[in-house]
């Protein structure tokens, strides 16, 4: 369950002077419309005894009444009501980079981002198994019963030569598209935006996976915000975590996260691609941040298969 800043809570709101600063690094992100669209404005994370507890958003803030807006305050397990995990409906319009992965059949299989017209990120165990297996990226469609927006082939893999298994090498995939799709592509995080990786930055996620642990698919396109955790919160609960690879994000109390079927979709901050979904310890679990490949230090590498 995630408690969100109700009068009591906010009353003993301890920010700590480390953590003020990162908090307030992140005041100013949020998540940069395309064409003058501006979406969630992000306020910074809630930060009571060191624990992150709350992130603001400006799309779905504590300003809901009585019901808490987030992720299962009722079941009080951590594990959150059908969306993402903890997370709300939203829509290609808003985020019209975000893109699912399917298989010949149209079964969705992973997530990915729209980087260029021809370009496609997503992790590389969405694709290192079978690289040969048929794909397509389906763009503009939230509801995947529905018809919208275009299914394109994949007609070019390129996977990571360092990953080999989830947890160890670089968990990322480039898709050349067999044609390219015009609307708005999403930035690559760079070397030069650590800040965003900061503990405390609020970060979209994105996607059709689980909306619980060992749940069903989404029908639609679900986000939500998790805040990203310092690399000594990420290696405490994770056997590998490489802080040059990976960066994690989610609350100390769970309830808001990617889930099975999200992997390759987007990490967002500051208008850029700063992670890929690619694991986590069950989905949503208290103590368990959800794992996303690190984009920023790794983008040269990235950007030169974009660019290819
Ligand atoms: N590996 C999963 C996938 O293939 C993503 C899991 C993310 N899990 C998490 N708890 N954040 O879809």
């Amino acid at each position: 369950m995630v408690r969100r800043p109700r009068g009591p809570v906010v009353r003993r709101v301890v920010l700590l002077a480390s953590t003020a600063v990162a908090v307030l690094a992140v005041v100013a992100v949020g998540l940069v419309g395309f064409g003058g669209r501006s979406s969630a404005v992000t306020t910074g994370a809630v930060v009571e005894d060191g624990s992150v507890v709350a992130v603001g958003s400006g799309s779905s803030g504590p300003d809901g009444g009585g019901s808490d807006g987030g992720s299962g305050d009722g079941g009080g397990d951590g594990v959150a009501q059908a969306r993402i995990v903890g997370g709300e409906k939203t829509s290609t319009a808003a985020e019209p980079w975000v893109v699912y992965l399917t298989d010949s059949s149209g079964f969705q299989f992973c997530g990915g981002t729209l980087v260029a017209p021809t370009k496609v990120v997503t992790a590389a165990h969405c694709t290192a198994s079978s690289p040969e297996r048929k794909m397509f990226a389906v763009v503009g469609r939230d509801d995947k019963d529905s018809k919208a927006g275009t299914s394109v082939p994949i007609a070019k893999t390129w996977v990571s030569p360092t990953f080999s298994a989830v947890g160890n090498g670089l968990d990322v995939s480039v898709l050349t598209l067999e044609k390219p799709v015009d609307g708005p592509t999403l930035p690559l995080a760079t070397a030069a935006d650590s800040a965003l990786y900061g503990a405390g930055t609020a970060a979209r996620i994105y996607g059709w996976g689980a909306t619980s642990e060992n749940g069903t698919p989404s029908r639609y396109l679900l986000g939500a915000t998790v805040p990203i955790r310092d690399d000594s919160y990420c290696k405490g609960s994770a056997a590998s975590y490489d802080p040059e690879l990976l960066t994690c994000a989610g609350f100390d109390s769970g309830g808001v996260d990617t889930c099975q079927g999200d992997s390759g979709g987007p990490l967002v901050a500051g208008g850029k691609l700063i992670g890929i979904t690619s694991y986590g310890d069950g989905c949503a679990r208290a103590g368990k941040p959800g794992y996303y490949t690190r984009v920023g230090a790794n983008s040269a590498l990235i950007q030169k298969q974009i660019a290819s």
